[in-house]
């Protein structure tokens, strides 16, 4: 038997339904923040996310699925969504002109080849959203907005936000250099990873996962300490519009992120201080770093699948519909054409409509009924059939109505 690859799940069942429930609730929210609807490839140059996302990072080390195709071209299959969005958004020159922000909103499968666990899959969903363009602090709010508000939207109330600053250019480089010298008479204490990434990008020792805990990094220096004026300001005023958008964040000095591109705000979203159910933060370097001009962007990535398990876990109902409008039996032959052409009319109609496919007998056709929760049957007859009528019968009340069947459709509008 061939069986899915590790860390893939096939959706399914209820829990498919679960998940289109959540989407629409999604699409519905990103649209009344005027984000329109993006899909980019599954796969892309390996060079896009080495790039966009930090050789030395670990997803870009150890994660990334890698491949060369059949024509020899190093290609990588996507990992996070941003790199991709960026991608498109130079590809088609979005930044000439610009005098309103370009905002996206996707949801699509990622993949890592991480170890899975539960909520760790090597291939999962996020859905995310960019803006490109405006580098007030004011939509630095709206995409932390965004993400809180879809939380809330679905249930998770107690999520926390919590954010952090990593500065602008100049604040970043005089932490990295802080760290560095914090780091250097303790290097020997962690992995060897750390060991490189010391002189390379010292950021990343930071959420490394061999050496995540130690005290070392738990005393490390914290990046508020080095912002600049500028860059301390920007962190005041969007608590100062989180604090007036109503939206409860924790700041956690801790927080850097384990992607290279970002600079300024850096967010995450937790529920009872486990993993991140998402992430995201600012990144105005990234668009020039993959070869436009500078232009400043800011995103967010829900992890759709761990949103999903949380969902669970706290018990939250998320409606879905297991039941059908009509379900047709028959016997002869022309009355299962009716059948067939029944079923369609009430499709078209907007009805759930269903009938026997595997020819079945009458009281296996009657088990039919039951296992898909259907609100009303209708027991086909040659006899009703000749005067165009149908005898619909009310599933859970059992009272039957003779019904015309050019009014078939006005009677279920009405009755349901
Ligand atoms: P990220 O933190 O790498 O950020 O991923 C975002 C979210 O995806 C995580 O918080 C987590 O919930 C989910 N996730 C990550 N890895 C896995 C996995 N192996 N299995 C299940 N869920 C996972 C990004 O990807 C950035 N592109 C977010 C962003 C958008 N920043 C700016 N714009």
């Amino acid at each position: 038997m061939i069986t899915k690859q590790k860390g893939t799940m096939d959706i399914y069942g209820d829990m498919a339904k679960k998940r289109q429930y959540i989407n629409d609730i999604l699409v519905s929210l990103c649209e009344k923040y005027n984000y329109d609807y993006i899909e980019t490839p599954v796969f892309e140059s390996s060079e896009l996310f080495h790039r966009g996302v930090g050789e030395t990072t670990d997803m870009v080390q150890k994660e990334t699925y890698d491949f060369k195709d059949r024509g020899e071209r190093d290609i990588t299959l996507r990992p996070e969504g941003t790199a991709g969005v960026v991608r498109w958004f130079v590809e088609n020159k979005l930044y000439g002109n610009m005098t309103d922000p370009v905002k996206v909103f996707y949801n699509e499968k990622m993949y890592r080849y991480e170890r899975p666990q539960s909520g760790r899959m090597r291939e999962f969903t996020q859905w995310g959203f960019e803006c490109f363009g405006s580098d007030d602090v004011m939509s630095d709010a709206e995409v932390v907005s965004l993400a809180y508000n879809a939380y809330r939207l679905l249930g998770l109330e107690n999520v926390t936000i919590k954010i952090n600053s990593l500065g602008d250019n100049e604040s970043r480089n005089n932490y990295r250099e802080a760290l560095i010298n914090y780091l250097k008479p303790h290097i020997n204490e962690l992995c060897e990873d750390c060991k490189e990434r010391l002189e390379k990008n010292p950021l990343r020792i930071l959420d490394c996962k061999i050496d995540a805990g130690s005290d070392i990094l738990k005393n490390a220096p914290k990046t508020l300490d080095y912002l600049n004026e500028e860059s301390k300001e920007r962190f005041e005023k969007l608590k100062n519009y989180l604090d007036l958008m109503d939206i409860n964040y924790e700041v956690d000095t801790k927080l850097v992120r384990g992607l290279d591109y970002y600079n300024h705000m850096v967010f995450e979203v937790v529920l009872d201080d486990s993993y991140a159910l998402g992430g995201g933060g600012r990144y105005n370097g990234l668009v020039e770093t993959l070869g436009g001009p500078s232009t400043p962007g800011v995103g967010f990535a829900m992890g759709y699948d761990r949103t999903l398990l949380a969902i669970e876990e706290n018990n939250i109902n998320i409606p879905i519909n297991n039941s059908i409008d009509v379900y047709f039996l028959y016997v002869s032959d022309t009355e299962k054409e009716t059948a067939a052409y029944l079923t369609q009319n009430l499709r078209l109609n907007g009805f759930i409509a269903e009938t026997d496919e595997m020819q079945k007998s009458l009281k296996a056709q009657f088990k039919s009924v039951d296992r898909f929760n259907s609100k009303y049957f209708c027991v086909l007859n040659d006899e009703d059939l000749k005067k165009n009528e149908v005898v619909l019968k009310d599933n859970k009340t059992k009272e039957e109505e003779r019904v015309n069947i050019n009014d078939l459709v006005d009677y279920l509008d009405m009755h349901m």
